[in-house]
């Protein structure tokens, strides 16, 4: 993907749990977003900006490579691509999107702690997150990787416990699993490349980061 001479680039998810909050704060920043060609690229119509509508997951790489100036994702994200390489660096957080990386199990299964999980399999969508957290409680228990419907894997028995997101509970609730651990507290945060503008964009960036902290501030 090459770069737009002349014009700031912003990823937001395309869909899911921050999708629809993302936009509200970039037109919220005084920013009018037009639907382009496709639906990849959302133009901006009174700045040089676009706003890159990617998978969330996509999103650290893109603004550590600097194929985007800015990025507006989840913390949970975000640490899971944390890779020793170059990293966008966080911002501000930005007071939506909350949620709780959490342990879950079902009730046949005794957990008292981390070290319950000992020989076990857990099945996650964030092994790196796990894998990190349980080697600092010197836990050693397999991790399945899944990209999605994670909460069904006890019920399969692909894994005895997961790994997963929480944020009603609802989802937990409907698979019959209880929550017994926050691995990480996540919300969504605005995030910049360490690969700077051209020198013409500069001033934009910055004063686009003022007016979505006022945004920001002003929901308290
Ligand atoms: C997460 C998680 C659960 C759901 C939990 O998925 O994987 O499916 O949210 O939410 P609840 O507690 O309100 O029921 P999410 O949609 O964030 O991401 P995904 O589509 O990448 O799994
Ligand atoms: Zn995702
Ligand atoms: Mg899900």
């Amino acid at each position: 993907m090459s770069t737009v001479q002349g014009r700031l680039r912003i990823a937001v998810q395309k869909s899911g749990r921050l999708a629809d909050r993302s936009l509200d704060l970039v037109r919220d920043a005084g920013l009018r977003v037009v639907k382009g060609n496709n639906d990849l690229l959302y133009r901006v119509e009174n700045y040089p900006i676009d706003l890159l509508r990617v998978r969330d997951d996509d999103i650290p790489t893109f603004v550590a490579d600097g194929v985007c100036d800015l990025g507006i994702v989840g913390e949970n994200v975000l640490e899971e691509a944390r890779n020793g390489g170059p990293t966008a660096e966080v911002i501000m957080p930005l007071g939506f999107g909350r949620c709780t990386l959490k342990i879950a199990v079902p009730p046949t299964l005794a957990y008292d702690s981390p070290a319950s999980l000992e020989g076990l399999r857990v099945a996650t969508s964030y092994p790196k997150i796990l894998r990190r957290f349980l080697d600092e409680r010197n836990v050693r228990a397999d991790i399945v990787t899944m990209r999605g419907a994670v909460e069904v894997a006890p019920r399969l028995k692909l894994a005895s416990a997961i790994c997963d997101l929480v944020s009603t509970g609802a989802t937990l609730e409907a698979n019959g699993l209880g929550p017994r651990e926050t691995v990480l507290e996540s919300q969504a945060v605005l995030i910049r490349s360490p690969v700077a503008p051209e020198p013409g964009l500069q001033h934009l960036l910055d004063s686009i980061i003022e007016r979505m902290a006022g945004v920001v501030s002003s929901q308290g």
